[in-house]
């Protein structure tokens, strides 16, 4: 299972990545917007936090058949693991064809219907993004996309495994674990709301409450 954060804030990404088993990052042209850093500057200090290993999404900026081939080559030429990140829409199904021919590693993404991530793995795509909650948001089933997708997968053995992303709350991202997904990717505070809870908080406040009542400030083996 592979665990990425949505994002490019850097010092958010490097307190998380204290706490989580993280496989990487992945971005979108809106989040490096946000994030304010341009990729030249941004992989080395995401390498730095996250290890060498990690695995970095990157999406196109191209929309054209030529462009995207060109930019998914220019990607795949940086020292990095970099997946390069492809719209499933038409021009981009064009691309990710002739893509996978060079063997670089791709994600289809802004996945809105099962039959773009059916195309998408067909021509060869190596992950899936289909955008659950923005699905929701169009009236329809964003949890239904995803399982009809993983039944495709595994049907089908398709080469090609669901990056879930699009996530608004904590709910949609357990009900996509429990369909056994490969991969999601978290928004900062998704990942922020599945680490914390107040009644562990007022737990441990009390454990240490009673402890010190009695044994004031020594440790366990005090
Ligand atoms: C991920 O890589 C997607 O671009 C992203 O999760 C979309 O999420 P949003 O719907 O929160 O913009």
């Amino acid at each position: 299972f592979e665990l990425y954060l949505d994002s490019a804030h850097c010092e958010e990404i490097r307190a998380l990545s204290k706490v989580l088993p993280l496989a990487g990052v992945t971005t979108n042209p809106s989040i490096m917007a946000a994030g304010g850093v341009g990729l030249t500057q941004l992989l080395p200090v995401l390498i730095e936090i996250l290890g060498p290993k990690s695995r970095i999404h990157v999406q196109v900026i191209s929309n054209t058949v030529e462009g995207i081939v060109a930019e998914a080559r220019q990607l795949h030429g940086l020292p990095f693991d970099i997946v390069v990140k492809i719209p499933a829409n038409t021009a981009g199904l064009a691309a990710i064809k002739l893509i996978k021919q060079h063997d670089i590693p791709v994600l289809a993404t802004a996945i809105y219907n099962v039959q773009q991530g059916w195309l998408a793995a067909l021509n060869g795509a190596d992950y899936l993004a289909p955008y659950l909650n923005r699905i929701d948001n169009m009236g329809f089933d964003g949890i239904g996309v995803v399982s009809d997708l993983q039944d495709l997968i595994d049907k089908y053995q398709l080469p090609t495994q669901l990056l879930v992303a699009s996530f608004k709350n904590v709910q949609q991202v357990l009900q996509v674990l429990k369909l056994g997904v490969a991969a999601v990717t978290l928004p900062l505070d998704i990942a922020q709301q599945m680490l914390n809870n107040p009644a562990t908080d007022a737990a441990v406040l009390k454990f240490e409450q009673d402890w010190q009542a009695v044994f004031a400030d020594t440790l366990s083996f005090g």
